[in-house]
Order: structure tokens, then sequence, then C-alpha cells
């Protein structure tokens, strides 16, 4: 029995290969360094896509109107959503979105995310959700929707690169289930919120939000030591450290920390996160000696989008606004093997009288 399935191969996938022990990450043929530095979310998306709809239509335009068009259906519903946390308002907004499979809803679900995530800060804010601007880049819109003005060119590329860079990954839990949901003939909308769900979790794409309460109760690089051996001494997980697969750094997060670093605004918390990151990987080591724990995605994650602006209450939501090409991609994938995903277990519990008798 492998409780955390981590030996099981459960699908074959042209989609991204995690090379856990030398710390890669290839998304459909290209490193992810490379895809986060050369491709808007427009070209990640239809690099992913390629191949599982009949025709990818060109998803500039195409998004742009979606945006629109997902802003008046959800206009009388923001109010209703508004008292929710973020995550479970923007599960809710999915729910209004087509769940069919064809391309048409795959885009909108795109573009629902993005404009309820927008419309979710603004109201978290106590201000009116922004429309829309179709003419923009989607994470330019995105950006300019949660802040309610026009990033500068470098934000907008910054969100663009984190959107591209959470993109896919394998087959993680939230993706994982995406694929299961799907596997029933469920819609992609179900699949959608289904892997939001999952994503939601402290232990996969919750964890950005508790970096910086983290990084806040520490306060000042030498008060790491003690605040980290309390944690531990605790039974607590350091957010931002460890993952199921790499067995060193993760590359996603030099990616992001080099995202950072081209922003202005994000010097003194990104020279404070450095400092503690050194303590905190010297005390895992020396603590965790068997089990190498590295800094994960989350970590400078949480630095890029606090230096954007973004609250960090939002972090899964924008996690979710990157992710969701993945998932689709990953649903139609799973779609082509029309075969239902359905595994066993062992059942350890008590049996009837008359057969423990026998
Ligand atoms: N802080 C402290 N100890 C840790 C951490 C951590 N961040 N991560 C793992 N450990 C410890 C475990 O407690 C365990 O200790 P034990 O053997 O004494 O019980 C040991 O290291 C081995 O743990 P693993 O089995 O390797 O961990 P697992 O694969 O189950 O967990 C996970 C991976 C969930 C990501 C874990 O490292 C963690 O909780 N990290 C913090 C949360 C986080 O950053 N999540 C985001 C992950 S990236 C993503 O999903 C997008």
């Amino acid at each position: 029995m492998d409780a955390g399935l981590e030996k099981v191969v459960a699908a074959e996938t042209v989609l991204s290969d995690v090379q856990g022990a030398e710390g890669r990450l290839i998304i459909r043929g290209k490193d992810v360094d490379t895809l986060a530095r050369e491709f808007t979310f427009e070209q990640a998306a239809s690099h992913l896509w390629a191949g599982f709809f009949d025709a990818t239509p060109e998803l500039r335009t195409a998004l742009g109107e979606a945006r629109v068009k997902a802003f008046e259906r959800m206009k009388q519903d923001f109010a209703r959503l508004a008292p929710l946390p973020e995550v479970d308002a923007l599960r809710a907004a999915l729910s209004l979105a087509p769940d069919r499979h064809d391309v048409a809803a795959a885009i909108d679900l795109v573009a629902t995310m993005a404009v309820a995530t927008g419309a979710i800060a603004q109201m978290k804010a106590g201000r009116t959700p922004v429309a829309p601007d179709a003419s923009t880049l989607h994470g330019t819109d995105l950006l300019r929707m949660i802040r309610g003005e026009a990033p500068s060119t470098e934000e907008a590329r910054a969100l663009d690169a984190y959107l591209v860079t959470i993109s896919d990954h394998g087959l993680n839990a939230s993706t994982f289930v995406a694929r299961c949901v799907a596997s029933t003939r469920a819609g992609l909308g179900s699949a959608v919120i289904a892997g939001l769900s999952a994503l939601k979790g402290p232990l996969h794409g919750g964890a950005p939000g508790p970096v910086l309460d983290m990084l806040d109760g520490i306060g000042a690089a030498d008060r790491a030591e003690g605040w980290i051996r309390n944690a531990l001494d605790r039974g607590e997980r350091l957010m931002g450290f460890g993952h199921r697969v790499y067995r060193t750094r993760d590359p996603r997060a030099d990616v992001l920390k080099s995202v950072v670093n081209s922003l202005p605004t994000s010097s003194g918390r990104l020279a404070l996160a450095q400092a503690i990151e050194g303590r905190i990987l010297q005390k895992l080591a020396a603590e965790k000696p068997d089990r190498k724990l590295d800094t994960n995605v989350e970590y400078y994650t949480a630095i890029l989008l606090e230096a954007l602006g973004i609250p960090r209450g939002l972090f899964t939501c924008l996690f979710g606004c990157g992710r969701v090409t993945g998932w689709i991609a990953h649903v139609r994938e799973q779609l082509g093997t029309g075969r239902l995903v359905r595994p066993a277990s062992t059942y350890v519990g008590p049996m009837p009288a008359d057969s423990v008798a026998a």
C-alpha cells in the first residue's frame, strides 16, 4: 500500500516532465525557464493545448472576448460572492460557467478564473469590480482587474512569467483530481472546480500566503534560528520548503526569484527572504538529514505576488489562474484514453460475524 501514491504511475502524458533528482521541469519539450522567458500566457496555453482541440483560435482575441462575456454573466452574482473566502468565491464563480468539453468552454473557464479573481480582489478591498479590457494581454488585464489600475510593462511581464511557470507540473494532486473527474466524462468545468478544490490545501497551492505569515512572524534574519526551532519542535512544516518529487531545488523557485529581482519594488522583502531561506535550509538539513528538503515554487511565488501588490488571500486564486491551462490540457489528454480512473483498495475493516466464524 502506498498512501501517497508516489510510486504509482497513473498516466502517460506529453504535457510535462518533473525530473525530481535533477531539479528540472520540461513543459511540452521546453525547459520551464525558457518557457517563462519567451512565452506569453496566451502562447503557453496554445503550446499546452496544441492537438487537444480540433482547432484552437487565436487566443489573445478569443480570451479578451471571453473575459468580457464572463464579466457580463457574473455581474448580478458578484454581491453573493463577496462575503465568501477568496478560493470559495472563485469556485462558486466557476460553477456558473459552461460545463462542456469544447474549446469555447475551455476559453470561458480561463477567462472566468481571471475575471472572478479580479472581482474578488476589488470586493475584498470594498470596491466595485473592474470590467475587463478585451484588447490587452490576459495577464496584463488580470493584474489590472485585481489592482484597479494598469500595471507597468515590467509588472505585467512578471505576472505573465509567473502564470507560465506554474502552468503545468506533472501529476500533482490537483491535476490528478481533474483527470479523475474527466475520466467519469463529467464536463471540463467540473474537472477545473475539482482541481481548484485540491489546489486550495496548504500542502499544495495554499502555501504562499502562509510563507508571508512565516516571514512576518520571523521578522528579521537574526530571529530566524529560534523561530524555526520552535516551529519544528511543534511539528510544523515550514511553508515553501520540501516537495514530493524534487530531491533538490525546485527549478521554478529560481525562475520566480529572478523575476522578482527584475522588479524595483521587491528589494527589501527579497533580501530578508533570501537571508531567512539560507537559515531554514541549514536547519532542515540538520534536522532531517535523511530527506533532502529544499526550496519549492511557493517560497518565491509569495515574494513575487506580494511585490506585484496582490493581497495574500488571493495567492491561491492566482495559482489557479495559471494552472487552469494545464488542467484543461490534462483533461483532454485523459479523455483520449477513454478509461475510467478507478484504483483498488485493501479492506481492513471488520468482517460480518458469519464469515469470521467460517
Ligand atoms: N518543513 C519541515 N519538515 C518537512 C517539510 C517542511 N516544509 N517538508 C517535509 N518535512 C519533513 C516531514 O515532516 C517528514 O519528517 P519525518 O520523516 O520526521 O516525519 C520528512 O520531512 C519527509 O517528508 P516527505 O515524506 O518527504 O514529505 P512529503 O512528500 O509528504 O511532503 C510536502 C511534501 C507536502 C510538499 C511537504 O514538503 C510540505 O508540507 N511542505 C510545506 C508546504 C508547501 O510548501 N507546499 C507547497 C508544495 S509545492 C506545490 O504543491 C505547488
